[in-house]
């Protein structure tokens, strides 16, 4: 067993670390206070190739392993989780999701803008009435022989308004159950696609969640991916390397925080000496340091088993569980190792204390996570 990272990961790793610092930091508060997205940033990610990291050179992409992606959005979730959320589903789920199952057609077609960040996608799973129970899809793709005609309502879609590729999961035939479920590609600007309302959010502010409403939207047949029924597979294959990405941000939001905390427990003095010198604080800090090591080894781990193409669905499953508990406990820590400080927007806890939160719930609430650990346990 080897813990090393190689020279090229820890290239990454400071790269990314690096961008964070000078193009995300400045301007983080702001962003999540208007609830802006990070456009600009996001355009600079994509130049430098951090939303098409894994994908094959010959469709633009980095050609680079999981393990580096797990190290990219650690350092960028840091300090944007916001930017982070859009790296993570852009990789993940989009571009993963057509280079693992698409064909060579929709490769050429959508994966290589995709790639480069020349253009931006989302992943459309949520509906009002179906999200941890993904097989109740209320969107239909009816079956129109040259294209399925889609309508229906998709909510909370991370990249909703700055998207431009949507990989869109559907009802083809309800008596087949989740054999009866599609995957298509969709473009903006079909007609009868509306993106819908912007939702406010507790934390990851900056980035765009919405609403997506599809009314009789004509999808050409080649833009469904896979076989016939193939959609559901296609969805849950694909959320198993998305909660890697998710685990990555969970922990960046830990390491952030733990970072900062540490930082401040050095400078702020109370009862005659820095605060890092009382003993509260010291077992804080080392128990916020242990979790995130532990949530950091699940991460890689995960990864390194996508890496040798083993099966991981189990492994990424433990690390978003685990590492999304520690967002929480390390980010409400941190704001108690910063006192008042620690709530007041300035000294960024608060925010990386409200952006936590959402990693228990998307890719998966917690309960799923444990769903399928547990299936996986008694396979
Ligand atoms: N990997 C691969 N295949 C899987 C799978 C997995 N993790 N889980 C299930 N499947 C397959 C099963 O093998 C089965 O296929 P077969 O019949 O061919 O064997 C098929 O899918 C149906 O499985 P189940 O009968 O187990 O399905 P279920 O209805 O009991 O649901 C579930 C299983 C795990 C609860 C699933 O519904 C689920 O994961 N729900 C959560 C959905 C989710 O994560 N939503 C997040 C939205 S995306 C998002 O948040 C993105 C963003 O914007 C940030």
């Amino acid at each position: 067993m080897n813990f090393e990272l190689t020279e090229e990961h820890i290239a990454v790793r400071d790269a990314a670390r690096e961008f964070a610092n000078t193009e995300l930091l400045p301007g983080v508060i702001e962003r999540d206070e208007h609830q802006r997205f990070p456009t600009e940033q996001v355009k600079k990610m994509g130049e430098l190739g951090f939303l098409g990291m894994m994908v094959d050179p010959k469709y633009g992409g980095g050609g680079m392993d999981s393990v580096s992606y797990v190290l990219a959005m650690e350092e960028i979730s840091k300090i944007d989780a916001s930017a982070s959320v859009c790296m993570s589903v852009n990789n993940s789920l989009v571009c993963w999701g057509i280079e693992k199952f698409g064909n060579e057609e929709q490769k050429q077609k959508y994966l290589k803008p995709l790639a480069t960040g020349e253009k931006i996608g989302a992943f459309c799973l949520s509906e009002p009435e179906a999200g941890s129970d993904a097989t109740s899809q209320q969107t239909t793709a009816e079956d129109k022989g040259d294209h399925y005609l889609l309508n229906g309502t998709k909510n909370w879609i991370t990249n909703g308004s700055t998207a431009s590729i949507y990989l869109v999961i559907a009802q083809t035939d309800r008596e087949k159950g989740h054999r009866g479920i599609n995957c298509l590609i969709v473009e903006r600007g079909m007609d009868g696609f509306v993106v819908g309302k912007k939702e406010d959010k507790l934390g990851i502010r900056g980035s765009d969640t919405h609403s997506l409403m599809f009314t009789d939207v004509k999808v050409p047949k080649e833009n469904r991916i896979g076989e016939d029924g193939f959609g559901f597979k296609f969805a849950m294959s694909t959320l198993n390397g998305g909660r890697i990405g998710i685990a990555s941000q969970a922990l960046g939001i830990a390491s952030g925080a733990y970072e900062l905390a540490l930082a401040y427990s050095k400078e702020r003095k109370a009862f005659g000496k820095p605060i890092s010198q009382h003993q509260a604080i010291q077992f804080k800090l080392a128990d916020m340091a242990t979790e995130i090591e532990a949530a950091r080894l699940l991460c890689l781990q995960a990864a390194s088993l996508k890496d040798q193409k083993k099966d991981f669905a189990k492994a990424s499953a433990m690390a978003k569980l685990y590492a999304s508990k520690v967002a929480m406990d390390v980010t409400v820590e941190a704001v108690q190792v910063h006192g008042g400080y620690g709530f007041v927007k300035e000294y960024h806890v608060e925010r990386l204390m409200r952006d936590a939160k959402i990693t228990q719930i998307y890719e998966g609430t917690s309960e799923i996570q444990k769903i399928v650990i547990s299936r996986e346990l008694l396979k």
